[in-house]
């Protein structure tokens, strides 16, 4: 049983393959945490691995107290000085509390007793949320334990699924108002997590657009550091993870916790460290202008954080998050199935289409091996530029004559598939949907309304303006055979508010939004199962595992340069599986950084994600147009490695001039080497790069000549690299005889 009680000690021990989570109830109403890290089969007597005793200067006693009545009891050391597994406000630990909430009378004071707990096979949804899921109950078991508030009626359900076999424990929070009052929830951490010690890394992915998620680390240090958004997504500034890990960890070696919040909105992720060097690591909704009134009779679901603990460096952290999400996260019939190679219109066109110039790229594309062709932003309304249009989703008949229906089936006429770029949560003011609905957006009355890529947003906190479009897009999808959907978002929110809300949950907004997406999401996609999603959002500001649950990949980013999607795809590979990740080959000068890489490059980098094109086939040299049908040919023979195999980081660019990744088969049966120079040197240096992952006792053949190597040669020798020229790189396709 993966989740083991001490009824006398009120001690829980959540155990996965290798880890082993352990916390207990103290005075009957405080969660102390005891454990997270390696498995043990037993922890003995708790106050050998806690002193209770301990106190933080100036923090009143955790169990002195005078009742209302005068009753005392005796004195006790601090909470403050001990690590805890959730805190509340109002109590002796005065550290910033994973909870904090205002009830009618205007106090802030939490003092819930520990009720009870219930344990069961499986784990259940999250309402209205994306989260982690089972397809059969022996694969999580659950722990729910709830805390009661006498006084106020709250009632709060700490919620822990164990996958043991996927070895990663989430965690959530699920509030409900059993009282006769409002409640006022302020903050809600879904996770916290208090270590001994203050002698950690804290690593996040953080950057901008066309330049997501690069590697930051940093010492820990006493007070608070931490990342978060405020953006409403989780946005390409910083992404919804991150690790604490022993500062000697590396990629091999050490002990690593990460956490990653399965939710696309406003977040925060930090680690304090007190007085007593303890480190408290919280996840959860940003608390910054948030509130959430909670009726008599009303509930609150937190979103999820998954939780993966990794005694060997941050590579085994990154392969238990791609093996859980790949297939206890994404979903639908393209989670498991091959998925097609595509050609998108953007970078080749802009606005500037019509009919024939997509049927002649997609003519092009067809005849290199190319499954999909995309056509992007500018199909609709009147959108010649990105200044208008937005909401208006009906084909514009001077660039399309024949409609989406009319390209799709020509496009399906040549043996391709057929898809379509949409841009559902916006709106351009100049669009008949604003006209006719001008407060249908996000913003405030009396405020200006500030607009970001000339537009503005639809406020899906609303029923009304999510279930319009869940009609418009199902008219586009059901009126023409379409079997992919491109679902970007280009601008962060500002000045949020809706005009349904009353004043007292205007603050309410932002969640209400990513819940009014969810559903939208949710409905669409199970609507059309048929249909390949691919979220989007300026590239990757929103590449997060709420997107995830409801499409399968996101484009990683605008930036489709090479050379600076070498930092941006090993930088999501911490969290992201590689199958995810939208990588596309794109023309030269390219667009971003105007750089020049060879074909070969572009295709080697791409590959390492979910492959597709994205220029004029037809505007490439014969020859390069031959080497693009052979990188298809690649692509396919390789995609189900790439795409479900363990990936080892080998080399990282944000350390060297260099970048090498390894994916291998779960049956260890083939391996993929890729190695991607950065600058060329004079004189190069030989890089010996070890393999790992391999049968050591198998013989290894290189696919291109028929090389063999013994699976330990490979392993504990290593490659031979060298940095000869700028931007070149090196597919090796390794087969076990
Ligand atoms: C931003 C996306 O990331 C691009 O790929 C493209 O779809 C444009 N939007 C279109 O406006």
């Amino acid at each position: 049983m993966p989740i083991l009680v001490d009824e006398q000690t009120k001690t829980f021990h959540l155990q996965t393959k290798s880890t082993s989570y352990i916390f207990a109830i103290y005075c009957g109403r405080y969660p102390v945490h005891l454990h997270y890290g390696k498995k043990v089969k037993d922890i003995g007597a708790i106050d050998t691995i806690i002193d209770f005793t301990g106190r933080a200067s100036f923090a009143p006693e955790s169990a002195a107290y005078l009742g209302m009545d005068g009753s005392t009891a005796e004195d006790t050391g601090s909470i403050e000085a001990l690590p805890m597994e959730y805190a509340f406000y109002g109590h002796p630990d005065l550290r910033t509390p994973s909870f904090h909430a205002q009830y009618a009378n205007g106090s802030t004071i939490t003092a819930p007793e520990y009720i009870g707990y219930r344990i069961y096979a499986g784990k259940k949804p999250l309402k209205g949320l994306p989260a982690t899921y089972v397809e059969s109950d022996s694969e999580a078991d659950t722990l729910e334990m709830d805390f009661k508030d006498p006084l106020t009626g709250l009632v709060l359900t700490l919620q822990y699924s164990v996958f043991t076999n996927y070895d990663a424990i989430t965690r959530s929070v699920y509030i409900q108002n059993t009282g006769k009052d409002i409640i006022n929830i302020k903050s809600v951490m879904s996770a916290n997590v208090d270590f001994y010690g203050k002698n950690y890394t804290l690593t996040h992915l953080d950057g901008s657009w066309a330049r997501e998620r690069h590697i930051h680390s940093q010492p820990v240090t006493n007070g608070f550091q931490g990342i978060d958004s405020k953006r409403g997504a989780s946005s390409h500034v910083h992404n919804p993870f991150i690790a604490l890990s022993e500062v000697s960890a590396g990629e091999n070696y050490g002990d690593v916790y990460g956490f990653n919040f399965v939710y696309s909105g406003n977040f925060i992720a930090e680690a304090y460290v007190d007085q007593s060097d303890i480190t408290r690591v919280m996840m959860g909704l940003n608390p910054f202008d948030f509130n959430w009134k909670l009726e008599s009779g009303e509930d609150f679901q937190a979103p999820e954080v998954v939780m993966v603990y990794s005694s060997e460096g941050f590579g085994q952290m990154s392969r238990i998050f791609h093996r859980l999400y790949r297939k206890r996260l994404c979903r639908g019939k393209f989670r498991d199935a091959e998925r097609p190679v595509l050609i998108n219109n953007w970078e080749a066109t802009y606005f500037n289409f019509n009919e024939e110039k997509i049927v002649n790229i997609a003519k092009t594309a067809k005849s290199v091996g190319v499954d999909l062709m995309v056509l992007d932003d500018g199909w609709f309304g009147k959108r010649d530029t990105d200044n208008c249009s937005l909401g208006d989703w009906v084909a514009d008949k001077k660039k399309l004559p024949n409609g989406i229906p009319g390209l799709a089936k020509k496009i399906q006429s040549l043996g391709m598939q057929f898809g379509l770029w949409f841009e559902p949560e916006m709106v351009s003011p100049d669009s008949d949907l604003f006209r006719a609905h001008p407060d249908w957006c996000l913003h405030v009355d009396g405020r200006r309304m500030s607009l970001g890529r000339k537009q503005l947003i639809l406020d899906f906190s609303r029923a009304d303006v999510c279930d319009y479009i869940i009609n418009a897009l199902s008219d586009v999808l059901s009126g023409a055979p379409i079997n992919y959907v491109k679902w970007d978002m280009n601008r962060n929110m500002s000045e949020i508010g809706s005009v349904l809300l009353p004043a007292d949950r205007q603050r309410e907004t932002a969640h209400r939004y990513m819940l009014g997406l969810y559903r939208v999401m949710e409905t669409l996609t199970s609507r059309f199962p048929d249909v390949l999603f691919e979220g989007c959002s300026g590239g990757g500001g929103r590449f997060d595992a709420g997107m995830l649950y409801y499409m399968p990949q996101i484009w990683t980013s605008d930036d489709s340069d090479a050379i600076e999607r070498l930092f941006i795809q090993y930088g999501t590979s911490m969290v992201y599986p590689s199958g995810t990740m939208g990588a596309h080959v794109s023309a030269v000068p390219n667009h971003q950084v105007h750089r020049v890489t060879p074909i070969g490059t572009r295709g080697n980098v791409a590959m390492a994600g979910q492959f597709g094109y994205e220029l004029d086939l037809g505007l490439l040299s014969k020859a390069e147009r031959t080497e693009v049908a052979e990188q298809i040919k690649t692509y396919k023979s390789i995609r189900n490695v790439i795409h479900n195999g363990d990936l080892y980081r080998l080399r990282s660019p944000f350390e060297c001039n260099h970048m090498a990744l390894e994916f291998v088969s779960e049956d260890k049966n083939t391996a993929i080497f890729c190695y991607y120079s950065i600058l060329g040197k004079p004189n190069s240096v030989v890089d010996r790069i070890r393999l790992e992952g391999l049968d050591p006792d198998g013989v290894y053949v290189l696919q291109e000549n028929g090389a063999e190597f013994g699976g330990d040669r490979l392993m504990n020798l290593g490659l031979n690299m060298k940095d000869k020229e700028d931007f070149a790189s090196k597919v090796y396709v390794f087969h076990k005889k």
